[in-house]
């Protein structure tokens, strides 16, 4: 990888396919993020992002949970991993698991979520097929900041896409998609830049 070699160096937590995760290594390739993918990190040892991490050379480390003696200690194996590649910011990247204590605790008002709603609307799974069956008129998607709520943290930056006449929870599920790939990158240079500035001028 010959992207950015400056800004927030950046652990990545995914559980399968890494369409986000892909979209911001695109993005630090292309210039217009500037930061360091760290270390890619799964839950899932088949996850396909695995595969595209490994090929652009970034680290990579998979663990079943179930590996663990309890979600804390899988957590601090992540937190472990995590700091050993001086990680700035955790980005989850349809990570499909709740963060518990350990993790939050380690890296405060440091990771970031992507979510398939516009938020607060449609928390939770299958924010898509929510949307369709709720009957909304339109729905989007939402960055923001993880902290011990459901979906709840600080918002970053959100896209609304509106919900079409006929569509399933398949049709809606890849048009939000598109929007979160120009949407994620865009928030992690963002919140990094206002969380640099705060921290300057206190
Ligand atoms: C995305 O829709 C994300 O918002 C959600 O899960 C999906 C993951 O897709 N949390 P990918 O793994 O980034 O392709």
């Amino acid at each position: 990888m010959s992207g950015a070699k400056s800004g927030p160096r950046l652990g990545i937590l995914i559980s399968g396919r890494g369409s986000n995760m892909a979209a911001i290594l695109k993005a630090i390739e292309a210039g217009t993020l500037g930061a360091i993918p760290a270390v890619v990190l799964s839950h899932n040892p088949k996850a396909e992002g695995l595969v595209t991490a490994a090929q652009q050379d970034i680290p990579t480390f998979a663990e079943l949970i179930s590996e663990f003696d309890s979600k804390e200690a899988y957590e601090a194996w992540v937190v472990g991993v995590l700091k050993d590649h001086q990680v700035d910011l955790v980005i989850l990247a349809g990570y499909m698991r709740l963060v518990g204590p350990t993790l939050l605790a380690a890296f405060p008002n440091r990771i970031l979520n992507i979510h398939p709603s516009y938020l607060p609307a449609f928390k939770g799974l299958h924010a898509q097929r929510q949307a369709v069956e709720a009957g909304a008129k339109e729905s989007g998607c939402s960055v923001h900041v993880v902290d011990d709520t459901l979906d709840g943290g600080p918002l970053i930056l959100q896209t609304k896409v509106p919900v079409l006449p006929g569509d399933t929870e398949a049709s809606l599920s890849e048009r939000i998609l598109v929007q979160e790939h120009q949407l994620y990158p865009k928030a992690i240079a963002q919140y990094w830049e206002k969380e640099n500035n705060r921290a300057s001028v206190n």
